[in-house]
């Protein structure tokens, strides 16, 4: 049998706080990291989920200047909006933290410092682009011009997002300015670099050989073309004011590259949550019984499989992360999701007109999650998703069970005296579940994880309308105690085992049920609730959404 890791350090990439967190995010990183996480802690394992906002970088100087704000300013703004879209989706971290609080910048300056002093970067002086009316280098977004690739003409210094290449400022053909819109001149300047090229052939024996064939074909696929093209030495550093300082006293504003910096907010914040708890972080970090797992999107993928790995491995100190199951990208009704464009359904805003259906959400995005190729969102799908699923299989099933439960014998578990080979097919079959979802999870689909637990509603649903109890109980009042004993089996393993993808929905189910068994039981013996035991009465699970709702939405989205 395979040895079970002692523990799980799972990161869900930090967001950055310049604007609110919509669909396209919840499906690809944070919904799936939530089930993975919600299903190790009913697996009883010793798992932390961290995460955090990401506050540097050049896109949120430019909107605190934009909104002639402070940066600081900006970041408070959104890392409270963000953080409560994801308690209100039940996206249950055990950490998140801020890329902007001191533990960071110490955490941060002292992984720099840590490589340094193992001569892990070389000092190398350049020209680089300088705006002179605002006097200032101009780093990364600073900078936008005509990708020298594939000609497109807004693409930005670090990368064009046309063809997805990543460049640097000097690369573009007619660069401008993003804070005056004037041409740049060159002047010189000195960064510390990071030779990636050192570090090919590492990436080719641990990615391309060791995970090849647990790793996900899009992530390896990209991993692998970085390395076709060659990897280069890649700078840490930025002229800008907006930053972790690399010294606080140098007057030339020097600040870590947000790349560099970010990935180790997941250290930081770990820090956090073990300073909170009292214990020790570093053996979710340096432990080699501990399994580490990325959650991001396909955007990440080099800096998760490429860079910040190479940073942990040339610190001697650090574990690499066992898989970075990235997804693809999200569409919203056949477009890109696109937040200038304002083609997006932001989290806040389905809150406020969908109160109270997160899990419909959830569910929606879950059974959709673009896992191999990118997806499409639509308000009809959603539409059918809850009402044809969630309300006509699930929600159905399990109401449909307690009222004859309650009508029949007064909400008390009847005692079935035989049961017939039917009912233990049905009993068998949810045995299997556990591990059929453990399954699903382990390959990291969360489509299947959906579309299994679906499945056994259908199942619970099918043998009711089989059996009939309804025509029975007259006649045959023996058989009925049977048949609702082992429906209402299903019922409860519905309730435990949906925890991970409909956190809210099962502990309304575990409370009506009066329910408080475990995961793993269920696999040993699919009993889960004794002849005897008193439910309270029901409620319905979920509601019916209507056409009007739909088109609403719609002419919302394109306004
Ligand atoms: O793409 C993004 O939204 C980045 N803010 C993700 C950072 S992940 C990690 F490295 F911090
Ligand atoms: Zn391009």
């Amino acid at each position: 049998m395979k040895k079970l890791p002692k523990r799980y350090t799972v990161t869900a990439a930090l967001p950055y706080t310049n604007g609110p967190i919509h669909i396209g995010h919840l499906a690809g990183v944070y919904i799936p990291a939530d089930i993975y996480c919600r299903f190790l802690r009913c697996k009883k394992r010793d798992v932390i989920f961290i995460c955090g906002s990401d506050e540097h970088g050049v896109a949120i100087s430019i909107k605190a200047k934009k909104e002639n704000k402070s940066p600081q300013e900006i970041v408070d703004h959104y890392d409270k909006l963000i953080r409560n879209s994801f308690k209100n989706f039940g996206i249950s971290f055990d950490n998140y933290s801020r890329t902007s609080l001191p533990i960071h910048h110490k955490t941060a300056k002292d992984f720099f410092d840590l490589l340094k002093s193992k001569n892990k970067f070389f000092e190398k002086e350049s020209n680089q682009l300088f705006d002179v009316e605002e006097s200032q280098f101009l780093a990364d977004r600073f900078v936008t011009g005509t990708c020298p690739i594939c000609n497109e003409k807004d693409a930005y210094g670090d990368q064009c997002e046309s063809c997805g290449t990543s460049l640097s400022p000097e690369e573009l053909i007619n660069p401008k300015s993003t804070l005056s819109g004037s041409k740049p001149v060159k002047r010189k300047t000195k960064h510390w670099y990071i030779p990636l090229n050192e570090y090919e052939d590492f990436i080719k024996k641990w990615v391309l050989k060791d995970h090849k064939n647990d790793w996900k074909p899009n992530v390896y696929g990209q991993v692998k073309s970085w390395i076709d093209h060659g990897l280069k030495p890649r700078a840490v550093t930025r002229d800008l004011d907006w930053g972790i300082p690399l010294d606080t006293k140098d007057k030339n504003k020097k600040v870590l590259y947000v790349w560099f910096e970010a990935p180790i907010g997941y250290i930081s914040s770990t820090k956090e949550w073990a300073e909170n708890k009292n214990v020790d972080w570093e053996p979710y970090w340096k432990s080699k019984e501990t399994k580490l797992v990325h959650f991001i999107g396909k955007d990440n993928i080099v800096f998760h499989c490429i860079i910040f790995p190479i940073m942990l491995h040339s610190s001697s100190e650090y574990i690499l992360p066992e898989n970075v199951p990235a997804n693809e990208f999200l569409n919203l009704e056949g477009s890109k999701i696109s937040t200038s464009k304002n083609w997006a359904i932001w989290l806040h805003e389905y809150l406020e007109e969908f109160p109270n259906k997160q899990d419909e959400l959830r569910y929606a995005l879950a059974s959709n999650t673009p896992e191999n190729k990118d997806n499409d969102f639509t308000w009809r799908e959603y539409q059918s998703r809850n009402n044809n699923e969630l309300v006509s299989i699930f929600g159905n099933f399990f109401n449909r069970i307690l009222v004859l439960t309650h009508k029949y014998y007064s909400g008390k578990i009847p005692f079935a005296k035989n049961l017939k080979k039917e009912d233990n097919t049905l009993l068998n079959e949810l045995k299997l579940y556990p591990s059929k979802l453990e399954a699903a999870i382990e390959k990291y689909s969360f489509r299947e994880f959906s579309a299994l637990l679906m499945n056994l509603a259908r199942l619970g649903n099918k043998y009711l309308a089989k059996q009939e109890p309804w025509k029975l109980i007259k006649d045959n009042p023996e058989r009925v105690k049977e048949i609702i004993f082992t429906a209402v089996q299903i019922s409860a393993g519905l309730a435990i085992l949906s925890e991970p993808l409909l956190p809210f929905t099962s502990v309304k189910m575990k409370k009506i049920l009066n329910l408080n068994s475990d995961w793993d039981k269920i696999s040993i013996n699919s009993i889960i609730i004794e002849s005897g035991h008193e439910i309270n009465q029901p409620e319905l699970l979920f509601e019916k959404i209507e056409d009007e709702k739909i088109i609403q939405q719609l002419k919302k989205l394109k306004k």
